[in-house]
């Protein structure tokens, strides 16, 4: 395992040394989760900005003030990250937090809460491609070196926050009971407006129909593109080189389809099967 000058281990994790230190990970520990908090958790490149667009609007009545003035990372910070300590004890509840952690790295509190998770889960192949790309405009990231090689990096587990089926199979914690919400990017391309609806039942929330459309419309992939609040053009090209690939990059499923030999995808599937096997958990691209 790597533990070098761009990665430091915390659990057996990887984890980018650029947005996790001792103390953003201590407070991570000691985090005091309210019970009105709502989680989006996702393991890297599964959705998370999207996430930061959709659950502002939703938790405060369709206001779309803070997707259109405040950053993403600063609007809806990631538990885990330096920015944590600077900004979650002043955000206003209800707060949106989001996290790419295992379950079982939650903080305590978390377990004692009744705070909501929403699991947003991504089709493994495409999460790869993402992240291949990602890991490309990333200065602050090792090199992926060729699209074989990250693939082997990825199915072992060195790879930002470890294995996929790892991670997916952690969220599975019967312990949540309906505290937890699974949906998918997947779903959330093919109908985004059901999706919201079924995220605002599960927070026991309603919007207007026009409200609701509104919040829709401002989350799609082409306008996020153009926010420059959601879009990351607001960090340097020394750290995020967007000249080298778009953050918001594609934003499709099945890109993988450019990228995979059929070889490969075979053997991806292969390992990805084996791990899942007993999980009971499906996926629609399982059948594809
Ligand atoms: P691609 O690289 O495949 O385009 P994360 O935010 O977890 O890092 O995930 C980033 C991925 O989500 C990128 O995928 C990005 O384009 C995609 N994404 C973000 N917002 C999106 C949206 N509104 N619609 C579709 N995809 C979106």
């Amino acid at each position: 395992m790597v533990d070098n000058d761009l990665y430091r281990l915390y659990h057996g994790l990887m984890l980018p040394k650029i947005a996790h230190t001792d103390e953003s990970l201590n407070y991570l520990q000691n985090f005091q989760v309210k019970d009105d908090d709502t989680f989006a958790v996702t393991y890297p490149k599964s959705g998370t900005t999207w996430m930061q667009e959709i659950l502002p609007p939703l938790l405060n009545g369709g206001d779309l003030t803070s997707v259109q003035t405040v950053p993403n990372w600063d609007r809806v910070p990631w538990l885990e990250e330096t920015r944590a300590p600077l900004l979650l004890d002043k955000l206003p509840s209800p707060r949106a937090i989001v996290s790419h952690m295992p379950c079982h790295l939650m903080p305590s509190s978390f377990f004692n809460s009744k705070a909501k998770v929403i699991y947003v889960a991504r089709n493994p192949k495409d999460v790869l491609v993402s992240s291949f790309h990602f890991h490309k405009m990333a200065n602050f990231l090792e090199d992926p070196g060729t699209f074989e090689e990250f693939t082997d990096k990825f199915l072992s587990g060195k790879v930002l926050f470890g294995k996929w089926t790892d991670h997916v199979k952690s969220w599975r914690n019967p312990e949540l009971g309906d505290r937890i919400l699974y949906i998918t990017y997947e779903e959330m391309l093919q109908d985004l407006r059901e999706v919201l609806g079924r995220i605002l039942n599960f927070l026991g929330r309603e919007l207007r129909e026009d409200v609701l459309d509104r919040v829709v419309n401002n989350c799609t992939f082409k306008n996020m593109k153009t926010n420059t609040m959601s879009n990351y053009s607001l960090v340097p090209d020394v750290i995020l080189d967007q000249k080298k690939s778009n953050f918001l990059r594609k934003g499709i499923a099945g890109d993988w389809k450019n990228h995979f030999s059929p070889e490969l995808d075979a053997k991806f599937t292969a390992v990805i099967q084996e791990e899942m096997k007993g999980s009971n958990i499906k996926f629609s691209w399982d059948e594809e």
